[in-house]
């Protein structure tokens, strides 16, 4: 059975990208630390999820995970390297190292060993589509995002030179790239601050999780001769950088 592997597929984007593949009939590897929240993809989709709850910061235990996949989930014909983090908000000045290492961690050194791993299997059977999520932080500076957009500017870059490197493969490489969001990102980034990760959504007009996997699906289910190599996608309401424009009917 075709087989999309999914990283941070426990909320956000990731589980709404499982979600859209699984809609589809596709098996779907989902990736993440909370178990309890792979659950529940697996009882809406029996036999269809292979959960992996696995730190992607653990080299030994993703690349034990991903050469030991049941039969049914081994045909891998995707990789979307959605997991990913920003911790602060502050100038470079007030940020910790230790938060910034994190970020490298797992939004640069996990997402290149996943796909150090699976560009094997996909240069073997000479298919496959690498689709990363970056962000418009990637090309908009704004105060609070340096290492974060740093990260992800990062990401943009490593798409189009893995792509360039795929010539004359049938092998996809695409980058992503979302504008505000409302998933549990803000939570992480306040690091459980409720109020303020909500006061980022306020009179604001933002993407939902289910707009960024209808996105990726699309990216994915073009003809396999079409490669979307980068794809900045906004709320319509949305300036660059922090830039806001308040809802229409609040004006
Ligand atoms: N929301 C936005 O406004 C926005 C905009 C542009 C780009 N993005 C990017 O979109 C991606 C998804 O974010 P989201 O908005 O959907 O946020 P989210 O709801 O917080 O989801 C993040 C996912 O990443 C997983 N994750 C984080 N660290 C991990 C680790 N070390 N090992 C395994 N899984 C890990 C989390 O799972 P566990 O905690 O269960 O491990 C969770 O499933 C990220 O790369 C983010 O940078 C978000």
């Amino acid at each position: 059975m075709e087989t999309i592997i999914v990283t941070g597929a426990s909320s956000g984007f990731g589980e709404a990208i499982s979600r859209r593949f699984l809609a589809e009939g596709y098996n779907v590897i989902a990736i993440a630390r909370r178990a309890d929240r792979l659950e529940n993809l697996s009882i809406d989709y029996p036999g269809k999820v292979h959960c992996l709850a696995i730190d992607i910061i653990d080299k030994c235990a993703v690349e034990e995970c991903l050469s030991n996949l049941p039969v049914a989930f081994n045909n891998v014909i995707a990789l979307i390297n959605n997991a990913g983090l920003s911790l602060g908000f502050g100038p470079a000045l007030d940020n910790s190292l230790t938060d910034w290492e994190t970020m490298i961690n797992t939004n640069i050194v996990a997402l290149l060993h996943i796909t150090k791993h699976m560009l094997s299997s996909f240069k073997e059977k000479n298919r496959g589509h690498i689709i990363n999520i970056g962000s418009v932080a990637a090309y908009y500076p704004y105060i609070g995002s340096n290492v974060y957009g740093a990260t992800k500017a990062f990401v943009h870059n490593f798409t189009l030179n893995l792509k360039t490197d795929l010539e004359g493969t049938k092998i996809r490489a695409s980058c992503i790239s979302p504008g505000l969001s409302k998933t549990e990102f803000a939570l992480v980034r306040f690091k459980g601050d409720l109020n303020k990760a909500d006061s980022l959504y306020e009179n604001k007009t933002y993407l939902t999780a289910e707009n960024i996997a209808e996105t990726v699906f699309w990216t994915f289910s073009l003809p396999e001769n079409v490669n979307i190599n980068v794809l900045e996608v906004m709320p319509t309401g949305q300036s660059f950088g922090l830039g806001f424009t308040k809802k229409q009917d609040e004006k």
